[in-house]
């Protein structure tokens, strides 16, 4: 008998989301209840911001806090094209224009000096993306952003529990970061998102934004501004608010199964693991991507990973080769040689807290072959 397949990610949910979830469904509370706030507060506590506005999603809050530093219609965002496509899209929706600046070949984070490069006069905010969980050089982005009077946002959506360099939680800075709570994410509420920020102000135009332009003070049906339907449900909130709890245990959980691949990898030759935390930065671990090496066929080795039960995934293509970023801005082959050679390269490997090690050595054994090129 061929053993258990390996899935690449498992969410964790268990008895404490039910009985959460229970609770909001008899209160009869099924939105814009006592839970949305109970979670925004909770999660400001968790990384230290002074203010958290949950929304429906990571897209819905990168939308809402490019808003709040004020991108429009024909501004520039400089921002890396190694991310999940949302990145991108959001600064799209208010018809601004993403310009991609390469990454660095190491943290696979927007490349600071590349970034400089990119600025123009029409730039208005910088959008790093904390790939991986890995986070970007905020020092230097910030640095820059002052120099030139930019907007930051940080899509910290996979980087939950990740620390900047000097030891503070990302999220907690002044400018707006956004997280994001789909199912295959460090929490998840099934779909959900939050935006930490530092300013009062800003947390009460995204509340408003989020609920069609109705200042949480203003009366049912009035609204003074234009907004959205980016509610977050009380119970996702709820579901949020019993992993929170256990969040440090959860983290823990995918640190722990890192450092096992870590080991168990670490001889496979000319296969680029997740780079080491270097200074005080961490990884909020969310996935475990490594690169393969130039000779390998990446479509074959998924393939044959999966004829021996073990789920991989390409993670992630170049934002700029999407036909619809080649299309509508001119965008080809060549452009950022860092971020397309490591999208061409990387794959995402089986990834959940509760992965046990005979899980994980399988997997590298299995990878092992593969590389080597023995017979399935
Ligand atoms: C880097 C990055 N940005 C943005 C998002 C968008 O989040 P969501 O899927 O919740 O809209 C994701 C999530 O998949 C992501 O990984």
């Amino acid at each position: 008998m061929s053993p258990e397949p390996v899935p690449l990610a498992k969410p964790v949910l268990g008895a404490e989301e039910e009985r959460a979830v229970i609770e909001v469904l008899r209160s009869g509370r099924l939105s814009l209840g006592p839970k949305l706030a109970e979670f925004e507060g909770l999660f400001a506590e968790t990384v230290g911001a002074r203010h958290a506005s949950a929304v429906s999603s990571g897209t819905a809050g990168l939308h809402l806090a490019l808003r709040v530093v004020g991108v429009k219609d024909g501004d520039e965002v400089v921002t890396s094209p190694f991310s999940f496509v949302a990145s991108a899209n959001a600064v799209v929706f208010e018809r601004a224009r993403p310009v991609f600046a390469d990454i660095d070949p190491v943290t696979l984070d927007l490349d600071p000096q590349a970034a400089e490069a990119a600025v123009s006069t029409r730039t208005t905010a910088l959008l790093p993306v904390h790939i991986f969980g890995y986070p970007a050089d905020m020092d230097a982005l910030g640095a820059l952003a002052k120099r030139h009077g930019l907007g930051v946002v940080e899509d910290a959506c996979e980087a939950l529990g990740a620390r900047y360099a000097d030891g503070s939680v990302v999220g907690s800075l002044e400018s707006p970061a956004v997280f994001a709570f789909y199912a295959n994410k460090q929490l998840t509420t099934g779909e959900g998102g939050m935006v930490t920020t530092g300013s009062a102000q800003a947390k009460q135009r995204i509340d408003s934004e989020r609920n069609q332009g109705r200042a949480p003070d203003m009366d049912w049906l009035d609204h003074d501004r234009l907004g959205f339907n980016y509610r977050l449900s009380d119970i996702a909130c709820a579901l949020g608010i019993a992993q929170l709890g256990r969040l440090a245990e959860m983290l823990a959980g995918r640190r722990r199964v890192a450092a096992l691949y870590r080991e168990a990898l670490g001889d496979i030759e000319e296969l680029t693991l997740p780079c080491e935390e270097r200074g005080g930065l961490r990884r909020g671990w969310f996935v475990f991507v490594v690169q393969l090496p130039h000779a390998a066929d990446r479509d074959e080795t998924v393939r044959a990973l999966a004829a021996r039960g073990i789920q991989s995934k390409p993670y992630l293509p170049a934002i700029h080769l999407m036909s619809y970023y080649r299309e509508r801005f001119g965008h080809r082959e060549g452009e950022f040689p860092v971020c397309e050679d490591i999208a061409a390269r990387s794959l995402a490997l089986p990834f959940f807290p509760e992965m046990a090690e005979s899980q994980v050595e399988r997997v590298a054994s299995e990878l092992r072959a593969v590389l080597a090129g023995a017979p399935a």
